[in-house]
């Protein structure tokens, strides 16, 4: 099956300049990234700030030009697309941004921001689109009648709902959403994204979902994708990533949040030092300065993703100590193993541990 949309070996540098406006070097923001995304899927792009993941969502929906790669969609070469024919697919592509106040205009009523994609690609005839306007806020739950309202009368939460309705209005086939609850409320974020994972389910949408919270991705994703300095390091169905992630900075990921697993059998990977700068990133694996298990290899050669449908880019994978299940599920079970350690250290007989009542 082809994938909805196929990315290949993306490169996106921005220029870094000096107080006095020289070129001093670039930061390449995306480095060599493919990735497919299959109809109907949602997945998660996760990673540390500032590893290229919202300049990856700009460039798959070309709102940002690649310097170099190719983006397929809906089976067609989107950098081969001229200017008016790209505006058209646009229409089955859509982004949803972090902040609702930046990506409403405080001057059009709720029902001019939504009837806008709408007459725009000519969806409906102009004399339906209050019905359908009020049909779209139905769907993420706000009542027609704020149509009148102007965004600055809703809360962060339901102005999020706005810019959702917005999004679907075009009936897109793909949606990007970059950290979509990221600056609301925690008491409202359960609610979007479980708006979000309804749409998804009822309108069959696909969804790439752009996230540093690994709880609501493990919640809502199929796939995660793993990004490092501008790289995909790991990538693969949502459980098998969570619960036997293979490459060292996943693991690290992991088990920066309580209960999501990521431990491993041998060393703890605690995420010390800063992100190098991707202006001059580290030769042969990115990682390797921040990785417990670095060897010779990892400073020499670049690892390329490896694996069939769970992958990771990483030249020891095979001979890392396998992950440790989450310690909430394990909890007692460890509890008891450290005490078993603890006497067989010291030869007491351990065979009664257990039967004592206390
Ligand atoms: N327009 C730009 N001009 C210059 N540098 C940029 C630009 N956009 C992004 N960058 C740089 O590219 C790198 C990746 O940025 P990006 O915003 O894609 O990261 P991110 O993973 O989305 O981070 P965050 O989690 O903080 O949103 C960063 O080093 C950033 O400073
Ligand atoms: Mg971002």
């Amino acid at each position: 099956m082809t994938p909805l949309l196929e990315l290949r070996d993306l490169v996106r540098a921005f220029p870094v300049r000096d107080a006095l406006g020289r070129a001093k070097g670039a930061v390449r923001a995306v480095d060599g990234v493919s990735l497919a995304v299959a109809e109907g899927e949602v997945l998660a792009i996760v990673g540390e700030s500032g590893c290229g993941k919202s300049t990856l969502g700009r460039l798959a929906l070309r709102l940002i030009e690649p310097d170099a790669g190719s983006i397929r969609f809906m089976g067609e070469d989107l950098r081969a697309l001229k200017p008016a024919d790209l505006r058209r697919r646009r229409r089955d592509m859509q982004l949803i941004f972090q902040d609702p106040f930046a990506s409403l205009d405080p001057r059009m009523t709720v029902e001019q921001a939504v009837s806008e994609p709408l007459r725009l690609h000519g969806i409906v005839p102009r004399a339906q689109e209050p019905a359908r306007v009020a049909e779209l806020l139905a769907r993420v739950g706000l009542r027609p009648e704020l149509a009148r309202r102007w965004p600055h009368e809703f809360s962060g939460g339901q102005r999020q709902r706005i810019a959702i309705a917005r999004s679907l209005a075009s009936r897109p086939r793909l949606i990007i959403g970059d950290e979509p609850v990221s600056a609301l409320d925690v008491s409202v974020q359960a609610q979007v994204i479980n708006l979000l994972q309804d749409l998804i389910a009822e309108l069959r949408l696909t969804f790439v979902l752009i996230s540093h919270d690994l709880g609501v991705v493990r919640h809502i994703a199929d796939r995660v994708a793993v990004m490092y300095l501008g790289r995909i390091v790991e990538e693969g169905p949502t459980e098998a990533v969570f619960r036997a992630a293979r490459h060292p900075y996943t693991r690290a990921l992991l088990a920066a949040v309580p209960g999501q697993g990521g431990r491993d059998g041998g060393k703890a990977i605690p995420l010390e030092g800063d992100v190098p700068s991707p202006i001059d990133p580290p030769s042969g694996c990115r990682f390797r300065t921040r990785c417990p298990y670095a060897e010779a290899v990892c400073a020499e050669r670049m690892p390329e993703l490896e694996g069939a449908a769970h992958r990771a880019a990483c030249h020891l994978q095979d001979r890392l100590p396998p992950p440790r299940p989450p310690a909430e599920h394990d909890a007692g079970g460890e509890r008891l193993r450290r005490l078993q350690a603890y006497f067989t250290d010291r030869h007491i007989p351990t065979t009664t541990m257990g039967a004592t009542k206390t």
